[in-house]
């Protein structure tokens, strides 16, 4: 079952009018929010990146957080599977083609939830390829917006190279993935992007950048030039599918000694550890 503007009914039985902005213009924005064992991971720091989003795109949010919590129980208990990545998706709604806003007109929203698929055990054991390409995106990348035409194409250069995902630079310096956030390690220091206007600011990257200040790891968050990129001892790939996933060849060449490194591997132990302990705690 998919929930699509106040109804929840079977996905072949959805219908939008092929007048919906989000068809014709890519006018609206997402979010995926990982639920484990039923419950949803950091829901409210995802629904407060959706409102980040809606602002944005200035599209007021057409439900308070407690109806998107509802909602989204709802939707997960009619599911048979216990992990999930629940999708939302909202566009400006339905109206005469034309780019500026319609007034009056009524948002579409549409939840969907799939199973969780997260990284393989042969993923996990032996890290993963990446890519790199110039990141020609637009300059509002914190908006989780769902015209994904750059990041496709650009997904899609891993793809054909064999790898799994395609690492961005913008003006000698990096940005994030296609689909995902991305640590660099050197020296056992982590350094990561700072969450401005070109990355999506990551959940999963909040969670990485806590935990190792929980464990007193020395974390640097500013720009990552190219070069430390390509001279890491470790690269890692974050998002709520991914979860922290070792990049282990770059453009070809290994990536330290090409193999996942210890502070990785530490860092998904606890990112694993911090999962089961707020699955198990109360939620409200
Ligand atoms: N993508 N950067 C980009 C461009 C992303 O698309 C994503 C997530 C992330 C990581 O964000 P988070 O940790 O909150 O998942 C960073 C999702 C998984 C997707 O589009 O399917």
């Amino acid at each position: 079952m998919i929930y699509l503007n106040g109804e929840f009914l079977p996905i072949e039985e959805a219908r939008i009018p092929v007048l919906d902005r989000g068809f014709i213009f890519g006018d609206g924005v997402y979010e995926l929010i990982p639920v484990y064992s039923r419950r949803p991971f950091r829901i409210e720091e995802h629904l407060a990146r959706l409102q980040h989003s809606l602002d944005g795109i200035r599209l007021p949010n057409p439900h308070t957080p407690g109806e998107w919590r509802e909602l989204i129980d709802t939707l997960i208990a009619q599911q048979s599977f216990d992990d999930q990545s629940v999708y939302l998706h909202i566009t400006r709604g339905v109206a005469k083609r034309d780019h500026a806003f319609p007034p009056g007109i009524t948002p579409t929203v549409m939840m969907m939830a799939n199973p969780l698929v997260t990284p393989t055990p042969e993923q996990i054991e032996n890290g993963v390829a990446a890519v790199t390409a110039v990141d020609n995106r637009w300059l509002r990348c914190d908006i989780k917006a769902i015209s994904l035409l750059p990041n496709v194409l650009l997904r899609q250069l891993a793809v054909d190279a064999g790898a799994a995902e395609t690492i961005l630079l913008r003006g000698g310096f990096m940005t994030e993935g296609a689909a995902s956030n991305i640590f660099v390690i050197k020296d056992e220091i982590i350094f990561a992007p700072p969450k401005n206007n070109l990355m999506l600011p990551g959940i999963t990257y909040d969670v990485v950048v806590e935990l190792a200040n929980q464990n007193n790891v020395d974390v640097r968050i500013g720009a990552v030039p190219e070069r430390l990129l390509r001279h890491a001892d470790e690269i890692w790939q974050t998002s709520s599918t991914r979860e922290v996933l070792a990049i282990t060849t770059l453009d070809g060449a290994p990536v330290g000694d090409g193999r996942p490194g210890l502070l990785g591997q530490r860092m998904l132990e606890w990112y694993q550890a911090f999962k089961t302990a707020v699955m198990r705690a109360d939620y409200t």
